[in-house]
């Protein structure tokens, strides 16, 4: 049986012949990659373009962002406890946490692993290296989910729906939340605008959470041109900077950046 549900009924779905099936007829294709497209409607919602997934792929690929992927799976592994593990990785994108957190659940014992994300090209990614898990293009604001069975969420950098996270949440679950410190990326910023400012910090609670407490994880370093243009493109900041911004960027054979997250931990009540 599948962690997913049908998105039109609700009903628990089953692989027969690389499709999901509920008893309804309802009956989703799964791709060559592995993945299933289990949105409702694509009508109006669009999540990361191909360009950002790849220009994201590429850089994560890189490895400077592997001290988040390192304390996330060590956060994840400490916040579980024995027996089987439900994880679900909320807005997986291209699935580079998904997998490293992945792999630290599964050493320490049994777990299943979805991801979900609104972007079918970064579900594709994700599926292609994530050979084990279920992958779906989904939202999270309509997660193809049932209530209560999954025992950690991560969140990296994506839409933040704790209504929807608390419904199939266990209570004592763990929710992982990771957002940019206030001096993410700021010599970035300070070349691409005129006046940068600093990221807002401060924990948010959420209802059906406590907020246990919280982890920053900061390291820097200095960036070839080709990484600067990757690490651009996956930013937000690649729709909002002027030309002469971007052009001031380009021109770098180098810059040192530093990246600064913070993890919060929530547990559902
Ligand atoms: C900044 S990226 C982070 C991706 C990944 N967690 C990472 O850090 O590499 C944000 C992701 O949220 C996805 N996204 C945006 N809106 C979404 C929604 N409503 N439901 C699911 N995913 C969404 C985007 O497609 C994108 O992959
Ligand atoms: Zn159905």
């Amino acid at each position: 049986m599948s962690l997913f549900i049908c998105p039109v009924c609700r009903k628990e779905l089953f692989e027969v012949d690389k499709s999901l099936k509920c008893v309804n007829g309802h009956s989703f294709d799964k791709s060559s990659a592995g993945d299933v497209f289990l949105l409702r409607t694509s009508k109006g919602i669009h999540g990361d373009s191909r360009e950002m997934v790849r220009a994201r792929h590429d850089f994560l690929e890189r490895g400077f962002y592997a001290p988040l992927r390192d304390s996330l799976s060590r956060l994840a592994v400490e916040c579980v406890g024995e027996g089987h593990v439900n994880y679900l990785d909320a807005g997986c994108g291209t699935g580079y946490y998904t997998e490293g957190v992945a792999r630290a659940l599964m050493e320490r014992g049994e777990t299943s692993v979805v991801g979900i994300d609104i972007s079918k090209d970064a579900v594709k990614t994700s599926a292609k290296r994530l050979k084990t898990s279920e992958l779906a293009t989904a939202s999270v604001y309509d997660l193809p989910i049932a209530d209560n069975t999954i025992d950690i969420i991560t969140n990296v950098f994506s839409p933040m729906a704790e209504t929807e996270f608390a419904r199939v949440m266990k209570s004592g679950s763990t929710l992982l939340y990771v957002v940019p410190a206030s001096r993410h990326l700021y010599s970035m910023k300070s070349v691409l605008y005129e006046n940068p400012y600093e990221n807002e910090e401060g924990a948010v609670e959420y209802d059906g959470f406590k907020l246990m407490g919280s982890q920053p994880v900061d390291s820097s370093a200095t960036l070839s041109g080709e990484e600067l243009s990757s690490l651009f493109a996956m930013t937000p900041y690649f729709w909002t900077t002027s030309k002469d911004g971007a052009e001031r960027l380009s021109a770098l054979d180098s810059l040192k950046v530093e990246f600064s997250f913070i993890i919060y931990i929530y547990k559902r009540i």
